[in-house]
């Protein structure tokens, strides 16, 4: 028989320390459990801190960007342009609609879509009617772009929009990662049309599973909200108007969400500190950070670097009963999405990828765990200089 252990370290646990079993109680005994007070107030407390005029509560990140593509117009046959790194809910959603996501490699400093790039496909191969914007080699019609805000870093947001602008894109942000990050003092997912957010457990806070939805646009945040029950158009008789979805919070996980809200400022308080002892502790590594696009204050919800032979590194943590991950394999390269289209220049995401560690920064962990951290991986590196 094959034991498990717990890694002593883990990656990125939840921190579960206010009022979370009170307020589950609460919403127990309320016995309101698909909606309810908690839901209602955990949208608000989402609306408050981000500055989005309407948030809405969704079962999960996936969901949320499902339902804001379809709000976007997103169509079967459409292409979505998304970065070549990022977890694959992003793909998975376009292609839940029939649409097919169109890969743009990303910036080797910043980790996010390269918008040069961007611009370059867009000008150069592209052309625009009054249908939109389309796809020069397959007459496709290019109908959305979604940043996406990794690991709480912002893509450049004020020129993003303006380019999606100039060739008609609907913007949808995936700011899954991104709660807690302002780029010149606006929130993350606040300035598209559309954002969303992903509250699994490794977040930055969690609801155990969940989303959001953020808009300014009170048609679309209304529309989102008729989507996600079942596309119900009668108060009492099962009329339901359109293809609708069973996506909702319910009203006990959005209670966890409320009590996470509560601690949101010392969890960012201690990100930072995670991500400045890392940085610290190699400054004098051959290694690499992540970068910030300028005006970027980062909720820095997962401490990640590049190093040579990366998988070796996690290796050597694993032995050492720490736990941390490769980064993520660059879309373009997975399976499902080999035949999507794959835009570059020299293929940075898949270097980041290769040489990317993801690193234990859950907001509990020790100031001693952190030395632990390091001084595993200093002796890792410090045997290979030696070598
Ligand atoms: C960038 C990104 N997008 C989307 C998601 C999907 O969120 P969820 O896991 O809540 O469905 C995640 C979550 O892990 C993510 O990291």
């Amino acid at each position: 028989m094959e034991m498990c252990r717990p890694p002593a370290i883990p990656l990125c646990e939840p921190n579960l320390n206010g009022r979370e079993k009170q307020y589950i109680a609460e919403a127990v005994d309320s016995n309101w459990l698909s909606g309810g007070s908690f839901l209602h107030r955990f949208e608000q407390q989402l609306a408050e801190y981000t500055g989005a005029t309407h948030v809405i509560g969704v079962c999960n990140g996936t969901s949320a960007l499902q339902v804001a593509l379809t709000l976007a117009g997103v169509e079967k046959g459409d292409l979505v342009l998304i970065p070549d790194l990022t977890f694959v809910a992003t793909a998975n959603a376009v292609r839940y609609l029939g649409a097919n996501p169109v890969m743009i490699d990303i910036d080797a400093r910043t980790w996010l879509m390269d918008l040069d790039l961007l611009q370059d496909f867009l000008e150069n191969h592209t052309y625009r009617n009054s249908g939109g914007c389309f796809c020069r080699q397959s007459h496709r019609r290019i109908k959305a772009v979604v940043p996406v805000h990794l690991l709480g870093n912002i893509c450049e947001m004020d020129r993003l929009n303006r380019i999606a602008e100039q060739f008609a894109l609907a913007v949808v942000e995936d700011a899954a990662c991104s709660l807690g990050s302002f780029q010149n003092g606006r929130h993350s997912g606040t300035t598209g049309l559309l954002g969303t957010m992903s509250f699994n457990s490794n977040k930055i806070i969690t609801t155990a599973g969940g989303g959001a939805i953020l808009t300014h646009d009170g048609l679309l945040a209304k529309r989102a909200r008729h989507l996600i029950t079942q596309a119900k158009s009668h108060p009492t008789e099962y009329i339901h108007n359109e293809l609708g979805y069973n996506f909702r919070l319910v009203n006990p996980l959005a209670a966890i969400g409320c009590a996470q809200m509560e601690q949101l400022p010392g969890f960012l308080q201690r990100k930072k500190e995670v991500a400045a002892h890392y940085r610290e502790a190699f400054a004098d590594y051959e290694v690499a950070f992540q970068q910030l696009t300028p005006g970027t204050d980062s909720n820095y919800w997962h401490a990640a670097m590049l190093v040579d032979e990366s998988r070796s590194l996690v290796s050597a943590l694993a032995t050492e009963n720490i736990e941390a991950r490769p980064l993520w394999m660059p879309i373009h390269e997975l399976p499902v999405f080999r035949e999507d289209l794959y835009i570059t220049h020299n293929s940075v995401a898949p270097e980041v990828s290769r040489r990317g560690i993801m690193l234990p920064c859950s907001t509990s962990i020790t100031d001693e765990q952190l030395q632990r951290v390091s001084q595993v991986i200093g002796s890792a590196l410090d045997v290979r200089i030696k070598n």
